[in-house]
């Protein structure tokens, strides 16, 4: 009657992915407990970690359950208690947690009567309140793990990109809290045609180097013409940062998801171990407050 599941943070949009790509990382993620109720409805009954609210309707989690609740017909309800360990604006799909661990723990508890996609499309309802706009960048991979391609988000249509063996992530994320529909707000509406070409270049690229375990072209493929150069501006250091992530030997880095997070991908966990202790170097004279994850992506 009661499960308790990890719901682990993604990076969102992989360089040049912008809204349809993102990969799951294994070590950094929210804890939530799911219980059935005797109680009609959704019931959050306890958040530790960061104070978000109480109220179904204006919970990311209770959102997203509520929006599955309602397609069900059930004389039962759910309580929801949420540990929350990925702080909201932190550009590591703190919001797709919370979506995806209520609905993902409702469906265990029923047997699971919906698969991943239908339980992503309940999920979108939660992420859309936090970013004010329907994407599941960061729910897909959240839900399926590992690389997780959005193909078109309605009809929801998620490919899964196999990720190779050796493939891992540092993350270093400065305390300062970018909103996501802030970030998407600062965007053009139009983009140039040099600049598509070059993305989508760089976007086949990069899923066929995940395909053929090829790490140099994924670390050519992570270049994004088009959000960073309006997105980066936002946050501090992150030229410095990610060249010293190239000199520290990983394939490449980019912002993760809105920011302020910095993802960089190296081939093997030592790598991606020399490359925190190298952008640690760095932020550690800045006097902004951070934290760093080293992650398989899983
Ligand atoms: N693709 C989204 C964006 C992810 O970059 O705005 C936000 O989490």
């Amino acid at each position: 009657n009661e499960i308790k599941i990890f719901s682990p943070a993604t990076v969102a949009n992989v360089s040049c992915g912008f809204d349809v790509m993102g990969f799951c990382l294994d070590s950094v993620g929210d804890e939530m407990v799911i219980r059935k109720t005797d109680k009609k409805g959704i019931h959050i009954t306890h958040i530790e970690g960061f104070d978000l609210p109480y109220e179904t309707e204006k919970n990311v989690s209770g959102v997203s359950a509520l929006a599955m609740y309602n397609d069900l017909d059930l004389d039962f309800g759910f309580e929801i208690e949420i540990y929350k360990k990925i702080k909201p604006g932190s550009g590591i799909g703190s919001s797709a947690a919370s979506a995806v661990g209520s609905v993902f723990g409702m469906n265990e508890l029923l047997g699971r009567p919906y698969s991943k996609t239908q339980l992503t499309e309940f999920a979108i309802k939660g992420e859309a309140l936090a970013s004010k706009c329907e994407h599941a960048d960061n729910l897909a991979p959240a839900m399926f793990g590992g690389f997780a391609l959005v193909k078109s988000v309605s009809p929801l249509e998620i490919l899964e990109i196999p990720s190779p063996l050796e493939l891992y992530a540092t993350i270093i994320h400065p305390q300062i809290e970018i909103k996501t529909s802030e970030s998407r707000a600062l965007l053009p509406k139009q983009v140039k045609l040099e600049h598509a070409i070059t993305q989508w270049a760089n976007f086949g690229s990069l899923v066929h180097g995940l395909h053929t375990n090829n790490y140099e072209l994924i670390g050519k493929s992570l270049k994004d013409v088009i959000v960073e150069p309006h997105r980066s501006k936002l946050i501090p250091h992150f030229d410095e940062v990610t060249k010293a992530a190239i000199n520290a030997g990983a394939l490449g880095s980019g912002i993760s998801g809105s920011g302020p997070s910095i993802f960089s991908l190296s081939k093997g966990e030592e790598t991606a171990n020399n490359v925190k202790d190298t952008i640690e170097k760095i932020y550690s004279k800045t006097g902004i407050a951070y934290d760093m994850h080293v992650s398989k992506i899983n």
